[in-house]
């Protein structure tokens, strides 16, 4: 059983459990007319999904795991500003909350270089354009430990006190209805100049890993696809897919 609400222009379907709030969008999308600007929202999932072939762990009823399903009338070519929207827009509500973070491409959101939100986006492609698209976040709101290799953070162990979650996911939804407005209206060059200013690495070089070594690099951008641009310490430029090279030690 679910219930409904509705404060900001999405609606809000709740659910106690579920397995993923991904799965159930796509469900959403397949079999249902209407569900463009719908969120599911649930306090537990069974089978999280993060990117890759990872999964999503978090404590039962404690962070926001929820996923918006948009019909953003966008060309397949500029589906990377999905993410910066969404990237952005976690950096707008974590500094509404007097928090300063860096967004590590193409999924992260660190504080303190440590992960407190990851997002699993999924585009379905019809002609040039994207048809729908299912932008799934993991935000830890409350939860207050963390095994060690996850190497994470939450709302309430940065603020010290605990947060209301569905009066949480309102503000967030607010926020990323606005930067959602900003692609809307075509003010791409500010979307772009804003994600690679709050883009983790580029202003130092860091460690990354390719298939073939190890080398240090500092982020130039990202490109169109929503490809990591690195320039190595011997000025090669480095292009790379998400799970061609990865950050280390960071
Ligand atoms: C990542 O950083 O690896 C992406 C994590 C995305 C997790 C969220 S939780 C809500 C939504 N439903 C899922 O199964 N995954 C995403």
């Amino acid at each position: 059983m679910h219930k409904k609400s509705k404060k900001v222009n999405f609606e809000i379907i709740n659910f106690e459990k579920i397995d993923s709030t991904n799965d159930r969008a796509a469900e959403m999308v397949e079999n249902e007319e209407n569900f463009c600007n719908k969120v599911i929202f649930s306090k537990y999932q069974t089978k999280g999904r993060g990117a890759g072939s990872n999964n999503w762990q978090s404590e039962k009823n404690k962070n926001l795991l929820f996923s918006i399903i948009i019909c953003p009338e966008i060309e397949v070519q500029k589906q990377f500003y999905i993410s910066k929207v969404t990237s952005l827009a976690i950096i707008d509500y974590l500094s509404q909350n007097g928090i300063e973070a860096k967004i590590k491409w193409p999924n992260d959101t660190l504080v303190n270089q440590k992960k407190i939100a990851g997002i699993l986006i999924e585009n379905s492609i019809m002609g040039q354009s994207i048809h729908s698209s299912i932008i799934g976040v993991g935000f830890n709101i409350n939860q207050k430990s963390f095994s060690d290799e996850l190497n994470a953070t939450s709302l309430a162990i940065e603020k010290g006190t605990k947060f209301d979650l569905i009066k949480e996911l309102n503000s967030f939804l607010t926020v990323f209805e606005k930067r959602f407005n900003l692609r809307k209206n075509k003010n791409l060059d500010l979307l772009d100049k804003q994600y690679l200013k709050n883009l983790y690495g580029t202003d130092k070089y860091l460690k990354y890993r390719d298939k073939e070594s190890e080398f240090k690099a500092i982020v130039e951008g990202i490109d169109n696809f929503g490809r990591l641009k690195l320039k190595d310490t011997t000025g090669k430029e480095r292009l790379y897919m998400f799970k061609e090279a990865e950050m280390i030690n960071y």
